[in-house]
């Protein structure tokens, strides 16, 4: 069989009056996502909104639907009861996944956490066969938008991609707008209530509008990558600002993920045995992980600060791996 070349592809479906003259120059984008409170989709659409204006870069969105879905607000239990199978990667089904195309030039994830892994349902998209099909060596960004603990989730997208065989091009985050120690509460309380300012001396919880707006910075690099007829690669959001590393919370990360890994794997395996058992060991673990985040975090906070002058190449090395590909 003989492959045309675009030229000639595109000259015959003149000749033969094809009415899809521009079609063979079309770039297909798909745009996933999960958002619970509507926050993520804003940022999402923010990213999109500069490549929906070009007629030959055609954006295709899909929302990922739990089969059950997330009650929001959280209830309390139900909300730490999420996590062993989260942190496990053993997500609640979704409805069945319906692609326009079967190919894309580029796929666009986004995501939010929870507990330091992606969110149940895009964990579900991405073991999905169908995804996998639509993932395998095409060129993906992942778009984050969270409270402000986003490395190991994305360590762990990374592998998701690989096994997909896609090709992870670009990390853009969006984190939330008060800093470490208030959002702590902020956002739980935000996840609790339903409320981003429950009350008023705290600050308002979530990613600020400037941010979520500044997300058209990196569609709109997309669209002129793509306008430019140059490949999507690793260089793509470089030099952007795409994402930025808190260093202090490196070792957190590393440490409560290990915790949130050890406990989920009891947890899971007491559930099998009694779901009152899990209920007993969870309530046992909440008191624990309060107990352990206003101790460990501001403890290996000041010990990463200390130790900063010794640990500068390692924190560096660490800084690379999880900025990569887009960098800060
Ligand atoms: C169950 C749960 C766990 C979460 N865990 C984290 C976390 O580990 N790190 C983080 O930065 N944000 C965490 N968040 C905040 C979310 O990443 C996100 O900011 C928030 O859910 C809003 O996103 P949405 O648009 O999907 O609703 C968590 C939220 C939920 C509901």
């Amino acid at each position: 069989m003989r492959v045309l070349s675009a030229p000639n592809k595109l000259k015959k479906q003149i000749i033969m009056g094809s009415s899809t003259e521009t079609a063979a120059h079309t770039k297909n984008i798909l745009v996933v996502f999960y958002s619970q409170t509507g926050q993520l989709q804003k940022l999402t659409e923010q990213f999109a909104a500069p490549l929906k204006q070009h007629s030959d870069i055609c954006v295709e969105t899909l929302e990922i639907k739990p089969r059950q879905a997330f009650a929001f607000p959280w209830r309390f239990m139900k909300f730490f009861n999420t996590f062993p199978e989260t942190v496990h990667l053993q997500p609640q089904a979704i409805e069945p996944l319906k692609f326009q195309r079967e190919r894309y030039d580029l796929v666009v994830i986004a995501y939010s956490v929870w507990f330091l892994s992606p969110a149940q349902p895009v964990t579900a998209f991405m073991q999905s066969r169908e995804a996998q099909a639509v993932l395998n060596n095409t060129p993906v960004v992942t778009l984050i938008g969270c409270r402000n603990m986003w490395l190991m989730a994305q360590e762990k997208m990374k592998k998701l991609l690989q096994h997909a065989g896609a090709r992870l091009v670009g990390n853009v985050v969006k984190t939330d707008q008060c800093g470490s120690a208030a959002s702590f509460i902020t956002t739980p309380a935000w996840m609790l209530t339903g409320n981003k300012k429950p009350v008023s001396w705290l600050p308002s919880a979530g990613i600020s509008d400037e941010e979520i707006a500044d997300a058209a910075r990196f569609g709109q690099k997309i669209a002129d990558t793509l306008q430019a007829d140059k490949p999507l690669d690793e260089t793509l959001l470089q030099n952007m600002g795409a994402v930025k590393i808190n260093e202090k919370l490196i070792l957190s990360e590393r440490f409560a993920h290990r915790s949130f890994y050890l406990w989920g794997k009891l947890l899971i395996a007491a559930g099998k045995i009694s779901p009152l058992l899990r209920k007993g060991i969870l309530c046992f673990y909440i008191v624990f992980l309060v107990a352990v985040i206003l101790t460990v975090v501001p403890v290996t906070a000041l010990l990463k600060s200390l130790f900063a002058p010794l640990l500068k190449n390692k924190i560096q090395m660490q800084k690379q791996q999880y900025g990569w590909p887009s960098g800060e």
